[in-house]
């Protein structure tokens, strides 16, 4: 497994994190025995970084983690988001990200993660509430403290990023970059390079839609059901452009998913993407996108097939959107 360093301060990495949102959440019903074992062989294979959610599943997705950890919690780096509030129905309440707030949150999650320490803490998202310099400020008291090793941040714009990293350096912005997810590439990317800030990429496989297994009436119960690109008309439109890029990946021997990936990887040696796999050969398929390259010939080809913009749909429903400091109007 090759590594990829995030940021200036943040920890070495394997090129490829696993994200184990699916696992417990969002994408309809997994398997947890078969969710364990992805996170075994991902170990097996290199992978260090995890990414997990304490909301994911209300707790299941950390507890799975702890459980599939036991006894190799130094084989891993976890990264864990907080501060989405969750109801008992699986409804959506907000986010808190006060100090407080974060205290409480690390504690259970400490807890259910069954360890003294969480590599990278982050916000799942900026409390309009809040300001970000408190959130950071309270998990660098947990840093200080050694329960927390590195802060990072989730879906915020370049001004909360600058104000952020000017109360305790930042190792990554998680953020989602896709060939059809390209919005960070106007100024956030930037401003990351610029202040030496990793990113770890969700979101990869553009929740499935672009990795090449996708078929429609797939996900009626679950994210993609709401989600905009997978849609009707935007559906047939995105599903288009999978068989542009199926061609290329044919041409190489590679398959859709493993290019997707790919492309992700080759946007720069700071970038690392994360792949949602919660099945062993989805595992071993991601997997194989960090055994070969994209030449400026093919990257020129998938530009060609996949042009920036090009995706029919927004990349969450309209009130979701609403809480991506990422995407809110800059000046
Ligand atoms: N910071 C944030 O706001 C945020 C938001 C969302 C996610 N994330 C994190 O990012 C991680 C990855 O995001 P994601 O799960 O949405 O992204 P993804 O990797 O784009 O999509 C995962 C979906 O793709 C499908 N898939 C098909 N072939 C695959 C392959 N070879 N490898 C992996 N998946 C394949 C999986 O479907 P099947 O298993 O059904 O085949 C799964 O439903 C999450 O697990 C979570 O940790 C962060």
């Amino acid at each position: 497994m090759k590594h990829r360093q995030l940021g200036k301060t943040g920890p070495g990495v394997s090129a490829l994190g696993l994200g184990a949102m699916g696992m417990s959440d969002l994408y309809g019903p997994s398997d947890r025995a078969e969710s364990i074992a992805t996170v075994h062989a991902a170990l097996e294979a290199g992978m260090t970084l995890i990414d997990t959610g304490d909301f994911y599943g209300m707790g299941h997705n950390e507890m799975l983690i702890g459980e599939a950890l036991k006894g190799r919690r130094d084989e891993a780096q976890i990264s864990v988001k907080f501060g989405a509030l969750r109801n008992a129905g699986g409804g959506w309440s907000g986010y808190d990200a006060r100090p407080l707030a974060v205290k409480n949150f690390l504690a259970y999650t400490l807890q259910r993660l069954g360890t003294d320490h969480i590599d990278i803490y982050r916000p799942a998202r900026v409390d309009p509430n809040v300001p970000i310099e408190e959130t950071i400020g309270a998990i660098a008291e947990e840093v200080k403290a050694g329960r927390v090793r590195h802060i990072g941040l989730s879906e915020a714009g370049s001004e909360t990023i600058r104000r952020a990293a000017a109360v305790h350096p930042i190792s990554d912005l998680q953020i989602e970059y896709s060939l059809i997810s390209r919005g960070i590439e106007d100024d956030i990317l930037a401003t990351c390079r610029e202040l030496g800030i990793g990113i770890t990429a969700y979101g990869v496989l553009s929740r499935g839609l672009i990795s090449g297994h996708w078929q429609k009436g797939q996900g009626q119960g679950d994210f993609r059901g709401m989600s905009p690109r997978f849609q009707g008309e935007n559906l047939d439109a995105n599903l288009a452009l999978v068989e542009a890029l199926r061609a290329i990946a044919e041409a190489k021997g590679v398959s859709v998913a493993q290019v997707a990936i790919a492309w992700v990887a080759a946007q720069g040696e700071d970038i690392v993407p994360l792949v949602g796999a919660r099945r062993r050969d989805r595992l071993q398929e991601a997997l194989g996108a960090v055994a070969f390259s994209l030449s400026a010939e093919d990257l020129a080809a998938i530009e060609g097939a996949v042009p920036k913009g090009a995706a029919a749909g927004s990349r969450y429903p309209a009130a979701q959107m609403g809480h991506l400091d990422s995407e809110r109007p800059r000046g």
